[in-house]
């Protein structure tokens, strides 16, 4: 098992005998609340988080991060992937995203074109909200037709 580089879910990471071991989207959902009270999110006061479990079982962990200049801030899908791919995952097996809004929140466009470069099109994608909603949705109904490698045959 990984530890000590940045974004892995630390709690998680102790729960797991195995690297394998699959976990209940639930707890994934979690992982997302838990980490999303870390957003840096001065200017939308709209903090996010996420957590990935990715091939490994390795779970990972992303915030969104905003910048004064405000093109400059990354969504906590964005930081998940980053986190992942820094500690050796490509894959990912499930993703929870979670925020305090009225509904699931919905990933941006460039999110779902993120999340569709290392997930099939089958992989759950739950979308959640601190009031206690939850959905489930897939990365091919967040994006269907997405541009993919194959487009440049
Ligand atoms: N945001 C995310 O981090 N993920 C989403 O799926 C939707 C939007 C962030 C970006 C920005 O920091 C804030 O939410 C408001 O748009």
């Amino acid at each position: 098992m990984r530890r000590g580089a940045s974004g892995l879910a630390s709690d998680a990471a102790r729960d797991q005998s195995s690297s394998q071991r699959r976990r209940p989207a639930m707890s994934l959902v979690e992982d997302a609340a838990r980490v999303r009270e870390n957003a840096y999110a001065p200017y939308s006061r709209f903090k996010v988080g996420a957590a990935i479990r990715a091939g490994s079982g390795q779970v990972y962990l992303g915030v969104n991060v905003e910048n004064a200049a405000y093109p400059e801030g990354t969504c906590a899908e964005a930081g998940a992937i980053a986190a992942m791919i820094a500690g050796g995952d490509t894959r990912i097996d499930e993703i929870a995203v979670i925020a305090d809004a009225p509904r699931p929140v919905p990933p941006c466009g460039g999110c779902r074109q993120k999340l569709a470069e290392f997930a099939g099109g089958g992989v759950k994608v739950t979308l959640a909200t601190t009031r206690g909603q939850a959905m489930e949705t897939t990365v091919a109904d967040l994006l269907p037709g997405a541009f993919a490698e194959t487009d440049m045959a």
